[in-house]
């Protein structure tokens, strides 16, 4: 287990009051990190501050909003203030999607999702990128983009697809251009995880039949539960993970493998 270790390590979680980052800032505090747990309010991220705590982790919890540059590097500052130099940086915010049929998107609706996703990712990344570097520390970037930057989701989500493929490429960029100092950057591309959009989509009748669409696109036969991709972000943060870089990792079960075609009776 110890390659999976990160005692000692900083960790800073974006979106780490979210559904999936909330449990992957407890996840990677279970694993012995200190974790910084950014998000919007202040008081939901001192709410996940608090569990880890309770759990005997050691957090922060600050706010701070991704897509502002000035937020951005407050938030590195303070971090390193009370937690050490950032080890670790794993992306997880998230924004509304506004649906519409791709010829009727907005040019605000389409700038407002590579603001709310796309721009938030860009500039954590650098933040931590310029320091890890003129500090000469190794360190470990964990993106989350998703199954709907890799191939069309349809149903008017195409500015967050193609947000999501922005996110792969900013991850194959940085693996490449840092390799050099020891910086890996990794994606993780979730199929569809329980959070509480899908949780209110499953409670409403109007769209309720969506997740049994949705659900037959996963071989698996299910919704991922936040707490399945913890394993994956520890992997790719650790030094299990040590000579893993570029990599746009599904987590998906098996959505990705399937052709859209495709079926097991014949
Ligand atoms: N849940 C899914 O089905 C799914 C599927 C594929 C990919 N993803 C990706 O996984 C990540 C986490 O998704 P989730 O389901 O936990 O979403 P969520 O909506 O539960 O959580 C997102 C969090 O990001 C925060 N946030 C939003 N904008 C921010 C900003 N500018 N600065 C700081 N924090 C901000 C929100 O306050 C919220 O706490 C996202 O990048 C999402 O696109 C999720």
């Amino acid at each position: 287990m110890k390659l999976f270790d990160l005692t000692g390590r900083t960790a800073i979680v974006t979106g780490g009051a979210g559904s999936l980052g909330s449990a992957v800032a407890k996840g990677l505090a279970a694993a012995g990190a200190k974790v910084a747990v950014a998000d919007l309010q202040q008081e939901s991220a001192d709410r996940i501050r608090d569990e880890i705590a309770r759990g005997g982790g050691r957090a922060a919890g600050i706010a701070c909003d991704s897509a502002r540059e000035a937020d951005v590097a407050t938030l590195f500052d303070k971090a390193e203030a009370e937690l050490g130099p950032v080890d670790i940086l794993v992306n997880a915010v998230a924004c509304p999607i506004a649906r519409h049929q791709p010829q009727d998107v907005t040019l605000e609706t389409f700038q407002g999702l590579q603001d709310g996703i796309l721009k938030c990712f860009f500039l954590t990344c650098r933040e931590a990128g310029r320091r890890m570097i003129a500090a000469k520390r190794p360190g470990s970037i964990v993106n989350f983009g998703s199954i709907g930057g890799e191939n069309a989701l349809g149903r008017g989500a195409m500015p967050y697809g193609v947000a999501k493929a922005g996110v792969g490429q900013l991850t194959r960029e940085l693996a490449f251009a840092w390799a050099r100092h020891g910086i890996r950057v990794n994606a993780i591309l979730p199929c569809q995880f329980m959070n509480s959009m899908w949780a209110a989509q499953k409670a409403s009748p109007e769209t309720s039949e969506l997740l049994k669409t949705v659900t037959r696109g996963i071989p698996i036969g299910r919704f991922g539960e936040p707490e399945e991709v913890v394993g994956p972000v520890i992997f790719l943060a650790s030094g299990a993970a040590s000579m893993v870089t570029g990599v746009l990792l599904p987590v998906d079960g098996g959505n990705l493998a399937m052709n859209a075609g495709g079926s097991v009776e014949w």
